[in-house]
């Protein structure tokens, strides 16, 4: 992994004091001793569940050249030029890449070896169900796998799990679940086929109680560490860019050349998001919630890219055309989109996803920087032995009285609903 930088951008001040709540009330960390990675999610996580939901007559992205170039050599099913961010957090944790839970023609539950862990994550995915887009004429044509789908999906290999494993509740205790990043393609759908921005902001919170639901259902079964990430910095990403262009240079963000506005909705998403998670921390105080704060973590490599070794931020590494290299009618993989020589100099990869070096970077930053709340410590197979032994230890968490909570979360909530964002 590369050498750990340090250039920290300014949060919002709204965000900045939730991260100081929250610094203050998960007086704890999360012991990094970890046996296998669960994961859930949307295509910033499938390793190949989409690839083998889908039928050969409607082919997929992910699944041409030049998906998979750089690292995998062929195209596995992931949406990036490489491996993605719960690739680089296996690798580091010592652990093989996550296999797909849906296996392809060919999958026999009960003969695939889950041990070290599983992924449910689908490119695509919605944290709501598909019927609750629909009602707002909004439309999926990817997937109709919700997170709700994927916590199914969790409970039957679950129960097959246990059949044959009779420590499966360690297993599940011992194992890094991470749930999310999700929700972002109701944004995505929706922003993409032009809703009104007042109807997108009121399913904030209906997609945060459901992810929320999710990762409670996971502690009910056993989970002890969950991984929550939020959104990515979406107002910098090239589709959103292309498709909200505007002449008024106000609107961009100087530093960066990103769209304020949109930015400013991941973080409201992902301010309820850590609300909620200090939330959940109250009633199960044995479990450690962990914010994933992917936002930030991306967000240091715009405004100076060359720290970081990138030359091109906003414009996507595989597209064709306009000023992002980007055009929804000739995605990555569809001629005439090509694919520029060096994808490890770009943040984007096909103006949606990201490279595999921006995932890196951004791994990087949860696992030896400051973007996870409390932090992920992460044992290497080699720290792991000398410094844990496998004990699933933690320090005794104290929280601040709950009036206390209640009475910074009623005054941040003034903060939300009063006319903080989407108003350009
Ligand atoms: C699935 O695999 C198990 C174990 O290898 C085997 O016993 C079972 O017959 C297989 N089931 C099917 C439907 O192939
Ligand atoms: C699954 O793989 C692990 C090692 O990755 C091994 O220890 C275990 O015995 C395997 N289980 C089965 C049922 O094959
Ligand atoms: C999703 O679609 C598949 C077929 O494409 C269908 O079998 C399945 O029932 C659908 N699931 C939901 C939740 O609508
Ligand atoms: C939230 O998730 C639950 C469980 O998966 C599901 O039953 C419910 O319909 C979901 N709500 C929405 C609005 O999608
Ligand atoms: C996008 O690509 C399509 C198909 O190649 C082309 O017809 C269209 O003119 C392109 N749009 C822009 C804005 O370049």
């Amino acid at each position: 992994m590369a050498h750990p930088f340090s250039t920290k951008p300014f949060p919002s001040p709204i965000s900045f004091a939730i991260l100081i709540l929250a610094l203050l009330i998960s007086n704890k960390h999360a012991y990094g001793c970890y046996k296998s990675i669960i994961s859930f999610g949307d295509s910033l996580a499938d390793t190949g569940n989409l690839l083998h939901i889908r039928q050969p007559n409607k082919p997929l992205e992910s699944g041409r050249w030049p998906y998979g170039e750089t690292f995998f050599h062929f195209p596995t099913g992931r949406f990036s030029d490489g491996r993605l961010v719960v690739d680089f957090i296996a690798q580091s944790l010592g652990l093989p890449f996550l296999e797909p839970f849906i296996g392809g023609k060919n999958a026999n539950l009960s003969s695939r070896n889950f041990s070290k862990g599983v992924n449910f994550a689908v490119a695509g995915a919605t944290a709501l169900d598909i019927s609750f887009l629909e009602k707002y004429g909004i439309f999926n044509s990817q997937t109709n796998v919700s997170l709700g789908t994927q916590l199914d999906w969790f409970k039957e290999f679950f129960a097959t799990f246990c059949n044959t494993n009779p420590d499966c509740k360690i297993f599940l205790q011992t194992s890094l679940i991470i749930v999310g990043e999700i929700g972002g393609n109701e944004y995505n759908y929706a922003f993409m086929q032009g809703t009104d921005r007042k109807v997108i902001e009121s399913f904030v919170s209906a997609i945060i109680s459901n992810i929320s639901f999710t990762v409670q259902e996971l502690v009910k079964l056993g989970a002890s560490t969950v991984m929550v990430p939020g959104n990515l910095p979406i107002g910098c990403l090239p589709c959103y860019l292309s498709y909200y262009k505007t002449s008024d240079g106000e609107e961009y963000d100087p530093k960066t050349g990103c769209l304020n506005w949109l930015n400013r909705f991941s973080e409201y998403h992902n301010d309820l998001l850590q609300m909620e998670l200090n939330r959940i921390r109250g009633l199960y105080p044995h479990a450690t919630f962990i914010y994933g704060d992917y936002y930030n973590a991306a967000m240091r490599l715009y405004p100076s890219p060359n720290k970081f070794g990138f030359t091109n931020t906003l414009r996507a590494c595989c597209g064709v055309g306009g000023p992002y290299n980007y055009n929804a009618s000739a995605m990555c993989s569809t001629p005439p989109a090509t694919s520029c020589n060096d994808p490890s100099r770009y943040v984007s990869w096909d103006g949606l996803h990201l490279t595999e070096a921006a995932y890196r970077w951004i791994a990087q930053g949860l696992l030896e920087g400051p973007y996870t709340i409390p932090h992920i410590r992460t044992c290497s197979s080699k720290v792991y032995s000398l410094q844990c032994p496998c004990i699933y230890y933690r320090r005794e968490t104290t929280y601040p009285p709950k009036v206390v909570i209640n009475r910074i979360q009623t005054i941040f909530a003034r903060f939300f609903w009063g006319d903080e964002m989407g108003q350009s």
